[in-house]
């Protein structure tokens, strides 16, 4: 692009373009614009190596260790939990697979709605009779208020202690025909299951990247983000987790010198209450007709995943990677019949 010479832009000209006053510094004969660059203060992304933190081979790999032990600890799970969207299905799947697993405490958190239904509170009620030595606490938040989130991270910390494990399940589904899709209804799906997740991850990140203990985040992503649902029309919810597949390997990159490992989930048709009703019976056919294996999936077909990117050693080298979780749905083509 040709550039204007020294003197060829007045100030009031420069102003009026939004060129810095820069422009006036004729006297360098640089171009005014690559001036400008060599002032901006860009933070330079480290990567981690094996010292950082939580970064080197897990213990459980070493020589010494019987193969018994390794097995044993291999898919163990250590620390605390924080699960957002904590009282719906694949949450609570993943969480007592979690507590199965080890984990000593945990932190479901919901919208106070949710925590009030009675199958959501019974379940609760049961992983506290099972696991009477975890810690388990309930908080109701709104993971879109995030004033709320940084408060709410914060107590848990103080609760609970270091915070070694987030799984981000909070999500809603919205099913618009792309042309009718209201704006509020875009911003909302986004505002849930991109910027909500973003809070409460960077929230739970900065107290992770603060203890110096390493940390494993897994992101619920969904097919939905890798290709186009059929038969719903459901445009802002796949644009929003297609923006979870992207969060989770910037994050993997730049948090990488804090031990912190960030990878996602995308589940396929899970039989869970965000496809239940009457209505959907249709649709459900055709989501298990399309399926390899033909069938929705269960809620705990998730959990395991959910546990082996937690776990110490046998996700311990996985790392901004998206484990698709759909019965092989995602890898078949369908073409349009004529
Ligand atoms: N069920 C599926 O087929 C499927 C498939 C792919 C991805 N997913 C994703 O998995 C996650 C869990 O889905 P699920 O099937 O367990 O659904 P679910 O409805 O049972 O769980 C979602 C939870 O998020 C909570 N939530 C919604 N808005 C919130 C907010 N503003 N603040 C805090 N919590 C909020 C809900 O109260 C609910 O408990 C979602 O992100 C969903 O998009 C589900």
């Amino acid at each position: 692009m040709a550039h204007p010479g020294p003197n060829s832009t007045s100030q009031s000209e420069s102003q009026n373009r939004g060129i810095p006053l820069l422009a006036s510094f004729p006297e360098s004969g640089k171009d005014p614009a690559i001036e400008v660059k060599a002032e901006r203060d860009i933070p330079w992304m480290h990567l981690g190596n094996p010292s950082s933190p939580a970064n080197g081979l897990p213990e459980s790999f070493t020589r010494s260790t019987s193969s018994a032990e390794r097995a044993e600890r291999r898919f163990g799970v250590k620390g605390n939990a924080i699960l957002t969207g904590g009282g719906g299905s694949l949450a609570l799947a993943s969480a007592r697979a979690l507590l199965e697993h080890g984990l000593s405490g945990l932190a479901l958190l919901d919208l106070p709605a949710t925590f009030k239904k009675p199958d959501v509170t019974e379940e609760i009620r049961s992983l506290r009779d099972e696991f009477p030595s975890a810690k388990i606490i309930t908080t109701d938040i709104d993971v879109t208020d995030a004033d709320e989130v940084q408060k709410v991270v914060g107590e848990i910390r103080s609760s609970l202690g270091p915070l070694n494990i987030l799984c981000c399940f909070a999500g809603i589904v919205n099913c618009s025909r792309a042309e009718d899709i209201p704006a509020d209804q875009w911003r909302r799906t986004f505002d849930v299951n991109t910027t909500g997740t973003w809070l409460v991850t960077q929230a739970v990140g900065k107290h992770m990247i603060a203890d110096r203990l390493g940390g494993r985040i897994v992101l619920t992503a969904s097919i939905s983000g890798h290709r186009v649902n059929y038969p719903q029309p459901q445009a802002a919810y796949n644009a929003s987790k297609a923006a979870i597949l992207s969060l989770r390997t910037s994050l993997a990159a730049e948090w990488s010198p804090y031990g912190i490992r960030v990878n996602s989930i995308s589940p396929g048709y899970m039989d869970t209450v965000l496809n239940e009703g009457q209505t959907l019976a249709p649709f459900r056919q055709v989501w298990a007709e399309r399926n390899p294996m033909g069938r929705m999936g269960d809620p705990q077909e998730v959990a395991g995943s959910v546990v082996f990117l937690c776990s110490d050693v046998a996700g311990c080298y996985v790392n901004g990677a998206d484990l698709v979780v759909d019965g092989g749905f995602n890898s078949v083509t369908f073409f349009k019949c004529c």
